[in-house]
């Protein structure tokens, strides 16, 4: 099947491709669709969001499309940063103000009170106007401070449930294996198998 995949994040793209690389899938990106319109990301779930966006993009490719909508909710902050993760700092935020804001408002938070999930929402839109959405969770704790280089936004503070070691501080394989993100998408290449 040829899917567009409805983001600009090239980590997620990144991410998204090394996942479905042995799917039955043949992806494009947005840079295959320049002109195609910027969605606003407004909605009270990740699945809203998700399917607002393959939705969006489906329409104006003509194309089965698929969105991602993720974030992290941290158990101590009644779930924030939630749906506004990627601008929990502000507007015009990067993942370095927002993982300091999070550091900040975790300051007085104990060990052991420090759990938190990721969660992930893939959506995947036909032009028939039908979509389908598949959740994945992360569960973990949130540390101290900041470690590891590797992968994008909260991953350097976010240790997975029963791992010494941060995402940020794991090979690619080994976050996808655990990932929210993995963890959904998996679930779309269940569907997949079961509709060929
Ligand atoms: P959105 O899905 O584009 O609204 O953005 C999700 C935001 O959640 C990202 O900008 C990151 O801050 C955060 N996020 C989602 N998935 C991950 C992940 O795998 N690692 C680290 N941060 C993530």
């Amino acid at each position: 099947m040829n899917i567009v995949l409805a983001t600009r994040n090239k980590k997620k793209v990144e991410e998204i491709k090394r996942i479905v690389a042995g799917m039955p899938i043949s992806l494009y990106t947005l840079d295959d669709f320049p002109e195609c319109p910027e969605v606003e990301e407004d909605g009270k779930t990740f699945e809203d969001n998700a399917a607002k966006k393959a939705k969006a993009v489906s329409d104006y490719t003509k194309m089965p499309a698929l969105a991602d909508d993720s974030g992290l909710e941290v158990y101590a902050l009644n779930g924030e940063p939630g749906v506004l993760s990627a601008r929990y700092a502000g507007e015009n935020t990067d993942d370095r103000k927002n993982l300091e804001k999070l550091l900040n408002e975790m300051r007085l938070v104990p060990d052991g009170i420090r759990g938190a999930r990721f969660a992930c929402c893939i959506a995947l839109a036909f032009p028939d106007g039908m979509a389908e959405t598949f959740m994945g969770y992360s569960e973990g704790s949130i540390g101290k401070g900041p470690k590891g280089s590797n992968g994008f936004g909260y991953d350097p503070v976010f240790y997975p449930a029963g791992c010494k070691k941060t995402f940020a501080e794991m090979a690619d394989a080994e976050k996808d294996s655990l990932s929210h993100r993995g963890a959904a998408l998996k679930k779309l290449h269940e569907y997949l198998k079961g509709r060929k």
